[in-house]
């Protein structure tokens, strides 16, 4: 058979050198024992440094035309080489995002109530599995309001999103989130969402920065990265809390308006890269803003 003809015959591995062990493996938390397909997902939105910054864009799925989201498409254009996952829903994901971008996607799948509504935390999920394979998502995110009306619900609902997303080796990253309730943003109350969102299945939690971060970041065995929250005033407020989270064990954030409301957003996100992949000190960042905000290299 013609196929068959000149076929070479595989060598003796005996006499081959030394399997190469590779670098060393990233080390992701409470991820030793998981199975292929979600450890390379997982891969693909924590770098090999164990650390990454996420770019949210999903304001609208209850507050509407947020500003500097009016077009999803314009504000991430330039963005997204410096972003290592972009979150999103399904609906500006399909109609504003083009397929051929390299961001690993995570798919926020909880909604369904609004800023004008009655009560935010009366989240359901938005997005069957199907789409989220269909959309080849990295992930899937979605809130849950521990201490609101709806508490049961809502980790009723991480409960069987992780329950549909394991089967397909879907990482869940669950939101700790606090409504209109920011006074909600403390150590002890965001240590026990934490917690429970990880003890629920959750892959990765994103949770607010707060004084004594580490007692949330000890408490939970998976990795934490810090939401954003409304805009601070100066850049160097938002450099600080970051690299505070980050040695209080962040893996890294997830901040939308303080990226997308700045009036300079590529050089906010350069300035954050190297916090969070380069370890600069908030000064260092700012001095990276400054440089890179009138187009400077650094
Ligand atoms: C909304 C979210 C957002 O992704 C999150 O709030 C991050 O954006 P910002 O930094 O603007 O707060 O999960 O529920």
């Amino acid at each position: 058979m013609a196929d068959a003809e000149g076929l070479l015959e595989a060598r003796d591995v005996s006499e081959m050198p030394a399997q190469k062990t590779g670098p060393t493996k990233k080390s992701i938390k409470g991820a030793d024992n998981i199975a292929w397909g979600m450890k390379n997902r997982l891969s693909r939105l924590i770098r090999p440094d164990g650390h990454c910054q996420f770019l949210p864009i999903d304001h609208g799925y209850f507050q509407g035309p947020t500003r500097c989201l009016e077009r999803p498409q314009d504000t991430v254009r330039d963005l997204l080489p410096y972003a290592d996952g972009l979150f999103v829903t399904r609906g500006v994901l399909r109609a504003s995002i083009d397929p051929d971008m390299e961001t690993p996607v995570i798919l926020r799948v909880s909604g369904a109530t609004s800023v004008v509504g009655k009560d935010l935390a009366n989240e359901v999920l938005t997005t069957s599995v199907e789409e989220m394979v269909r959309l080849n998502v990295a992930a899937v995110g979605l809130s849950i309001f521990v201490g609101s009306d709806y508490e049961r619900e809502t980790l009723q609902n991480l409960a069987m999103l992780v329950d549909d997303c394991e089967e397909y080796g879907i990482p869940v990253m669950a939101v700790t989130a606090v409504g209109k309730e920011l006074e909600k943003r403390t150590a002890r109350f965001l240590a026990l969402s934490c917690r429970i969102a990880a003890e629920l299945g959750a892959r990765i939690v994103k949770t607010y920065y707060c004084e004594d971060f580490e007692k949330i970041t000890n408490g939970c065995p998976v990795p934490v990265v810090i939401a954003g929250g409304p805009k601070c005033e100066t850049e160097l407020e938002v450099f600080e809390f970051v690299y505070d989270g980050l040695q209080k064990g962040a893996i890294g954030v997830n901040l939308g308006r303080n990226i997308w409301q700045n009036p300079h957003p590529e050089a906010m996100m350069m300035a954050l890269n190297s916090v969070i992949h380069g370890g600069a000190t908030p000064k260092q960042a700012f001095e990276i803003f400054e440089t890179k905000k009138s187009g400077g290299d650094s």
